[in-house]
């Protein structure tokens, strides 16, 4: 396969850096197609570890381009302090291996300003959750009309006309919220600033990414957040201001459709959330406390502690469905050890009625109960296992039941942080 896409096929957290990272190794260019640095992905290579959030997975390995796609949303300051840290941790990051669009909607600090203002006035019920870093608010702008794109960089006249047009709109919105005006001149200041230190990377990436395909470069597109924060496909709204499926992949970078070849689903072996929003196998016992020990679940971004629950194959068999997945990479298989029974939720009850698929209403979703299947659990050790000849029995039934309920096969299983700790079912970018 030539092209490959990796989507999150939960609510984000699935471990796609690991598996981004052994995939980039076999691919020529990695492309960042939607979201911002809302994301975090926590690379560990020789024992090294890399936190990225804007930048693809890409720039940590050499000889390879990493693009950021128009899809994406960019915070100019964060990436160039993220790419000073990463540059200080040995990494070379240059025009030749980074490459953003032109077309990319900037990150302005009044839209961090507005995500935080809008979720502290948010009533309780209201929040959102969102990681207060401005995503949402520039994406309105981007819909708006009035973002501040890369390439308007380039003109101190277009970019001072696109700042006004920017202020028309924000001022009035922060006096009803009780912030004060945007000091014009000193966001225009700061953008002159940074615009050499960014301009420097942007090009035309349809372009780039047209021609590296025809070339029969291999491309590999890295999604960030998972399928059920998707704009139109999440649990509405406590979702993200992207699309997250697969599909927007083509328009996130500008290449057709017609170039994905196959879609790596990432999926964790239960279930967590950050943020706010229905989460129907949700646990708030001992269960719960212990999959977040075991599986260290913080946010990379925020440092909030996510939300634990069971496997909910119901999500998975609808996200594998909207993104048209090939294959999953199931991950965090380990965390699963020592629990005498596990749970998997193969439907729902609303109402007393039975639905083998979350229902799109919000109200209905927040009264959705899920509908359990128990199986044994194992007590030996899974961790840093690299054959099924290493699995318990146990967990091979798991896995095979998981496949079975999601209605898609498993293309890799992750065992551990490191890279070399994975089972091989099929290479995506196998022909
Ligand atoms: P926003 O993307 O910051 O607007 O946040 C909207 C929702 O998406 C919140 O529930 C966040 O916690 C969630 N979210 C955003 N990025 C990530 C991510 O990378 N992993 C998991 N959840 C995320």
């Amino acid at each position: 396969m030539a092209n490959v896409v990796v989507v999150g096929a939960q609510w984000g957290d699935e471990g796609k850096g690991k598996i981004v990272d052994w995939l980039s190794e076999r691919a020529d260019v990695i492309c960042r197609f939607q979201g911002g640095h809302n994301a975090g992905h926590t690379l560990v290579i020789d024992r090294a570890v890399f936190k990225l959030h804007a930048l693809p997975s890409g720039v940590v390995r050499g000889g390879k381009l990493s693009v950021i796609g128009n899809g994406v949303v960019l915070d100019p300051w964060n990436l160039l302090q993220e790419i000073d840290t990463i540059t200080g941790q040995g990494v070379e990051i240059t025009p030749e291996t980074l490459m953003i669009a032109e077309n990319t909607p900037l990150i302005l600090p009044f839209h961090g300003e507005l995500d935080r203002a809008r979720e502290e006035a948010a009533s309780t019920g209201t929040k959102i959750g969102t990681t207060g870093r401005g995503i949402g608010p520039c994406y309105e702008d981007k819909v708006g009309r009035r973002a501040i794109r890369v390439a308007d960089l380039a003109d101190d006249a277009t970019l001072e006309a696109r700042v006004d047009r920017a202020l028309q709109h924000h001022d009035p919105l922060r006096k009803g919220l009780g912030v004060e005006p945007i000091d014009r001149a000193a966001l225009i200041a700061q953008l002159k600033e940074i615009a050499p230190s960014i301009l420097k990377y942007a090009g035309p990436v349809w372009k780039v990414l047209n021609e590296k395909r025809k070339a029969g470069n291999r491309i590999l597109f890295e999604g960030a957040q998972g399928a059920l924060l998707d704009i139109d496909f999440g649990t509405y709204p406590f979702v993200t201001s992207s699309n997250v499926i697969a599909g927007q992949a083509a328009t996130g970078v500008g290449i057709g459709p017609g170039a994905i070849d196959y879609v790596l689903g990432i999926v964790k072996a239960y279930t967590t959330r950050v943020g706010e929003g229905p989460f129907p196998t949700e646990l708030d016992d001992a269960d719960g406390q212990r999959l977040g020990e075991r599986g260290h679940e913080f946010g990379t971004t925020t440092g909030r502690k996510r939300r634990c629950g069971w496997f909910d194959a119901c999500l998975v068999r609808q996200t594998c469905a909207t993104s048209g997945v090939n294959g999953i990479s199931l991950t965090k298989l380990d965390v699963l050890d020592g629990f005498e029974t596990l749970k998997i939720c193969v439907g729902y009850d609303l109402d007393g009625q039975r639905l083998d698929y979350l229902p799109t209403a919000a109200d209905q979703q927040a009264r959705c109960t899920p509908i359990y299947e128990e199986m044994p659990g194992w007590s030996e050790s899974t961790e840093g296992a690299r054959s099924w000849a290493d699995l318990p029995a146990n967990a091979i039934k798991y896995v095979k039941r998981v496949e079975e309920l999601i209605e898609c096969p498993v293309a890799l299983l992750s065992t551990s942080p490191e890279r070399e700790d994975t089972i091989l079912v099929t290479d995506p970018f196998a022909d």
